[in-house]
């Protein structure tokens, strides 16, 4: 059951940006009386129950659904045990809860269909950052909802997110709010880009945001958008190959965040140093390494630090150095379409 119900979410993911919808599985519900009823990506994830579970890095993975702002969020959170407060039921839990702890975030929203949510490629602790999955809250696991470059709830959204991060989350695990970074993959790489950087990074001032085969123009009214643009890393990664649509959507949210850049009087150096990007990998969307969509994303989890906290000499397995300044190379050209 756990496997069917992971294999249909899945192909829900890699349907999307091609044009086979009718390559989606058609499942019934367990529940229903009808032969008819089609679970949705949300109900089959549900499907998939919580709990405590080990990560690959030996921290302690939660993963518990929470109610804000009427919506179903399920983060999962993979840390050290000792950093749960006593109020999380992780055995060796050792904080209290709503404190400040001692270590920071990566915060990944996943692509339509929530394939990241369930492999977790940023589970493992690294460079003092622990990591952070949230599901959706839609039908489709859509982060935004609508589709493809329209996203309906988009600042509905990424309110909940950062409502979550900053009011629900410290009950159960301790942190460092002035440390939390952000990775988005497709969909939720829109998301980001679209609407919670403009809308929230104003709360998560001197971080950084990995963008991965997605972006979008700022959507929503940019608040406090010269000391955000003047003190986030952003990173564009995409491949040679993304979906036809997302490549003209990608060039303009890196012009978008350049012109912010420049409106808050950065020098070229200094833009240069936290915008960059990179589409260098041969492949289709999200491939980094060539050869998969999960397996691609994992290699950029596992470059986080190198290639978003300033100072980070950019590597990534495969790939070599990401980081050019996005001044002058904004016009990225791809060798074609997925
Ligand atoms: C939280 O992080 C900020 C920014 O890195 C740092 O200045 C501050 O000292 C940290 N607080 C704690 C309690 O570690
Ligand atoms: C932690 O803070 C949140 C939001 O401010 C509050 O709703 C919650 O009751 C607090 N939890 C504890 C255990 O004090």
């Amino acid at each position: 059951m756990l496997f069917r119900s992971l294999t249909a979410v899945f192909f829900f993911t890699l349907a999307f940006w091609g044009n086979s919808a009718e390559a989606i599985p058609r499942r019934k519900s367990s529940a229903a009386t009808s032969t008819t009823t089609q679970a949705t990506a949300q109900q089959q994830a549900a499907q998939i129950s919580g709990g405590i579970s080990t990560a690959t890095d030996g921290s302690t993975i939660l993963d518990q659904t929470v109610t804000v702002n009427d919506l179903n969020l399920r983060p999962k959170v993979s840390a050290p045990a000792d950093q749960f407060t006593t109020l999380s039921g992780v055995t060796g839990a050792a904080t209290k809860p709503n404190t400040t702890g001692v270590m920071g975030l990566n915060v990944l929203l996943h692509g339509d269909g929530g394939q990241s949510f369930f492999y977790f490629p940023n589970q493992a602790v690294q460079a003092n950052l622990m990591g952070v999955v949230v599901l959706a809250p839609d039908p489709n696991l859509f982060w935004g909802g609508g589709s493809g470059l329209q996203r309906t709830d988009g600042v509905a959204h990424a309110q909940a997110v950062n409502d979550l991060i900053l009011n629900a989350m410290p009950n159960v695990i301790s942190f460092n709010s002035s440390q939390v970074f952000f990775t988005g993959v497709s969909g939720g790489s829109l998301l980001l880009s679209g609407f919670f950087i403009p809308a929230q990074m104003t709360n998560f001032k001197g971080t950084g945001v990995l963008l991965n085969c997605g972006g979008l123009v700022p959507q929503v009214t940019f608040q406090d958008a010269d000391a955000v643009v003047a003190s986030t890393t952003i990173h564009f990664q995409s491949t040679q190959s993304e979906p036809a649509p997302l490549q003209p959507a990608i060039l303009s949210a890196i012009a978008a965040y350049e012109n912010l850049a420049t409106a808050a009087g950065l020098s070229i150096d200094r833009i240069n140093a936290l915008q960059t990007l990179n589409n260098a990998p041969k492949g289709g969307h999200c491939e980094f390494d060539g050869k998969g969509f999960s397996s691609g994303i994992q290699v950029m989890a596992n470059a986080f630090s190198n290639v978003i906290q300033l100072g980070g000499n950019g590597q990534v397995n495969g790939i070599g150095d990401v980081l050019t300044g996005v001044v002058g190379n904004e016009k990225l050209t791809f060798s074609g379409a997925t």
